[in-house]
């Protein structure tokens, strides 16, 4: 168990957590890493812990990472999807989380539509929730892998520009690493189409800018955000190919920046809209050591959330 634990039950956000608990995740991540490393994967830490993945939205990366983290621990798994359920019955989000809590599960992994629905479990359950991705709202477990994937090539967090480009404003990954960024002493710009940056974000301290390469010349990392064509009900910018004019990252683009700059995307990438292939195949990308090391930082984060509590 560990000697040190989590301000929190839950990880419904990273605005409800500390930079003293994102330093504990990310130690706890290295040595999760060192684990995964290894020819034999799995340790018993979560023996007898048994975890429901509640997916009522889409996911291939968050699930099955999860669903790895979870069993390289040893808990028992049992998986969730809206889309084979009682949920197109029209049952409750409170009562299907309860019947299945009743088959004595410990911890709930949730991703849902509706932002605020990890939140408002927590308030009704008693198992740890790790919000896994709440509509526009947060994506913690995300963010979380994204500075521990940053980290493995900078000195310290303090002064590093990271750049996040594209949809800002339907992003639960965008508010989310601007969250985290910032408690952990980066600097933070957004980039994109005015109609997809929210007003009054400089309010979060983060720079704007309408223009991929001064954002990109600014910055040490560009994280490059998905163009979520499922969440826009009207049209925000003429056409996907206009977008990927203006906002596309090429290699053309990057191969005349002043300096390099390390490209992160968190999936899924639209190919020729937000990144060629040739930028996200390439070595300045480190798109596959984010889902490389999130198996490691969302192990950390169940480890450390199952460890008892006094209250
Ligand atoms: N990055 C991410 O959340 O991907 P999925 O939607 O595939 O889980």
């Amino acid at each position: 168990m560990p000697e040190i634990l989590l301000s929190s039950k839950h990880l419904l956000g990273i605005k409800y957590i500390t930079e003293d608990d994102i330093s504990l995740i990310f130690q706890t991540a290295d040595n999760f890493k060192d684990v995964i490393n290894r020819p034999i994967k799995k340790v018993p830490s979560l023996r007898d812990v048994t975890i429901a993945n509640l997916f009522f939205e889409n996911s291939t990366r968050t699930r099955i990472s999860f669903e790895l983290a979870e069993k390289r621990l040893s808990a028992d798994v049992v998986n969730f999807s809206a889309s084979s359920s009682s949920v197109k019955k029209g049952e409750t989000l409170l009562d299907t989380v309860n019947n299945i809590l009743s088959m004595k599960v410990d911890m709930v992994v949730i991703r849902h539509p509706a932002p605020g629905a990890p939140a408002f479990l927590a308030e009704h359950i008693e198992a740890n929730i790790i919000n896994a991705g709440d509509g526009t709202h947060e994506h913690p477990t995300q963010a979380l892998l994204d500075a521990f994937s940053i980290r493995a090539h900078f000195d310290s967090f303090v002064g590093l520009r990271v750049a996040i480009v594209g949809d800002i404003l339907h992003s639960r990954v965008a508010l989310s690493n601007i969250f985290c960024l910032k408690k952990l002493g980066a600097e933070v710009m957004v980039c994109g189409p005015p109609t997809l940056i929210p007003k009054h974000i400089e309010a979060l301290g983060v720079e704007v800018s309408y223009n991929i390469r001064e954002a990109l010349e600014w910055a040490d990392v560009a994280n490059v955000l998905r163009i979520q064509l499922e969440r826009q009900d009207i049209k925000y910018f003429p056409s996907i190919r206009e977008y990927a004019k203006f906002f596309g990252i090429n290699r053309d683009l990057v191969e005349s920046l002043s300096s390099p700059v390390i490209i992160m995307h968190p999936g899924p990438i639209n190919r020729g809209v937000e990144l060629s292939s040739d930028v996200a195949d390439s070595d300045a990308a480190i798109i596959l050591d984010q889902v490389e090391n999130g198996v490691a930082v969302r192990m950390a984060i169940l480890y450390l959330l199952a460890a008892p509590r006094s209250s």
